[in-house]
């Protein structure tokens, strides 16, 4: 029998199995716990409660770790390519050459969208948020192609995971172009993913892009940093979602939306916002750092704290190197850098910070590096979503794999009214609620 931890209520004594997790990380199992115990347990934003187990991504807030499939997040950072880091993700282990080839191919095979999707995009709302017409698309693809039925075969499985890693970077690219009234550029089988991307964005007939491959190699960067994170907001979104049995494009467009809040993937092109706002207002972020400590102001530092992280976000501490290393290679002086350094050193020496622990995430570096690149602000978000797909794609496969996968269905706790009769309108009085 392994660790148990004792629970008395009512004078009675219930033992909980403990679940130790590979780095010895250990869980209370209560899935017994209303059936033994008639108990549930309240726990609001999950921020105590493991939803699942999974095999995929591990978080050590306290010493700021990240590994996908046991890899430690530096090391794909300076070694792999998102297409690489992609199918680590989703495969579970780094592809052998041959592998890696045939990904490619299937990603750059299933790179167009279906033509009729242009006219989805040429009559959606002008002026709608990039976020707001990608997970609409997303969930569009199903009336396009086919879902994975049950018993897929694993090509079919991995045609359509491929066909969405790919098609999602074409329609970012292309909600852009139109959204700027500009003709619209399809991928090349000449470029890599991250080249085509940037290609199809920035490509005009007048003006052949010029392929960066500083600007590719840091995008690369970008999308590995981004490509998953254990249970976030959003992941666990996809997980909810699809655990209804709902087809992929649906559980995957819910984690678009999940991502697209301020406080979650948002908060990159927040955080840009916030530095622009200190610039105009000269350059000092003391009064913002002020502001942020101030618990009647609902400003928050955009781009610090984490759920998690108690300790630096290692894939911040990345970012930032990869932010002065490119601008000094293209002689850059973006002043929000400046100011994002100045942030950081007032707010990391401020008790309330230091307190709370509260450190830059990696949302708080990541926009300088998209400044960089030439991504306008308002795709910031899409670009984090494109880098997480990979990651939503594994945890949507892991969960629809788990033999004890069962429908998500969370308990609450009642404080409403007392039972009370219905009251015909013609006899309610206003306020004798
Ligand atoms: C992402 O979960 C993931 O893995 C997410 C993500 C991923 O890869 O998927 O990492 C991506 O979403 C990163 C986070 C991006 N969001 C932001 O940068 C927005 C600003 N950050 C805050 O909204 C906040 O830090 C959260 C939402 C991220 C975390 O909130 P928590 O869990 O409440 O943080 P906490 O418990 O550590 O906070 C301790 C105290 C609280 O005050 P009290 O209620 O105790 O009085 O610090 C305060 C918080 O209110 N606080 C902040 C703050 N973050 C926390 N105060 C001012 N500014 C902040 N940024």
């Amino acid at each position: 029998m392994g660790k148990t931890a004792k629970l008395i209520v009512d004078g009675r004594t219930y033992e909980l199995p403990i679940v130790v997790g590979r780095e010895g990380e250990m869980a209370l199992d209560i899935s017994r716990l209303h059936k033994d115990t008639g108990l549930i347990t309240l726990d609001p934003g999950y921020g105590n409660t493991g939803s699942c187990e999974s095999s995929i991504s591990y978080m050590n807030g306290d010493e700021g770790i990240l590994r996908y499939r046991g890899i430690p997040i530096e090391q794909l950072a300076e070694h792999s390519t998102f297409v690489e880091t992609a199918y680590l993700l989703i495969n579970g282990d780094l592809p052998t050459a041959e592998e890696l080839n045939e990904f490619s191919l299937m990603l750059n095979n299933h790179s167009l969208i279906h033509e009729e999707m242009r006219n989805f995009f040429e009559h959606f709302p002008r002026g709608a948020h990039p976020m707001n017409i990608l997970a609409s698309m997303v969930n569009a693809m199903r009336a396009l192609y086919p879902e994975i039925p049950e018993e897929s075969e694993k090509e079919d499985i991995d045609k359509t995971l491929a066909r969405l890693l790919s098609k999602l970077r074409t329609m970012a690219a292309m909600s852009y172009r139109i959204s700027q009234g500009q003709k619209v550029v399809y991928p090349s089988y000449l470029f890599s993913y991250c080249a085509n991307f940037l290609n199809m964005m920035f490509d005009t007939p007048v003006r052949p892009y010029m392929i960066d491959e500083d600007f590719v190699r840091a995008l690369n960067l970008f999308w590995v940093l981004h490509a998953d994170h254990e249970q976030n907001c959003s992941t666990s979104a996809v997980r909810l979602v699809g655990s209804a049995q709902v087809n992929l494009y649906a559980a995957i467009s819910a984690g678009i939306s999940a991502l697209w809040g301020p406080l979650h993937g948002g908060a990159n092109q927040a955080v840009v916002e916030m530095f622009q706002v200190i610039h105009e207002s000269g350059g000092d972020p003391a009064p913002f750092v002020a502001r942020a400590k101030d618990k009647k102001d609902p400003f928050l530092l955009m781009g610090f704290g984490h759920s998690v992280y108690k300790n630096y976000d290692p894939r911040g501490r990345i970012m930032k190197k990869m932010c002065d290393k490119l601008l000094q290679k293209k002689n850059i002086n973006d002043p929000l850098l400046d100011i994002a350094k100045k942030l950081e050193e007032v707010a990391l020496k401020d008790s309330f910070f230091i307190d709370n622990r509260l450190y830059p995430n990696v949302d708080f570096y990541s926009g300088i590096l998209l400044r960089t690149i030439g991504i306008p602000l308002n795709m910031f978000t899409v670009m984090f979503a494109i880098g997480r797909l990979p990651g939503w794609i594994s945890q949507w496969k892991e969960s629809r794999e788990d033999p004890k996968g069962k429908l998500h269905r969370p308990r609450q706790v009642y404080l409403g009214h007392d039972k009370r009769d219905y009251v015909p309108v013609n006899e309610r009085k206003k306020g004798n609620k």
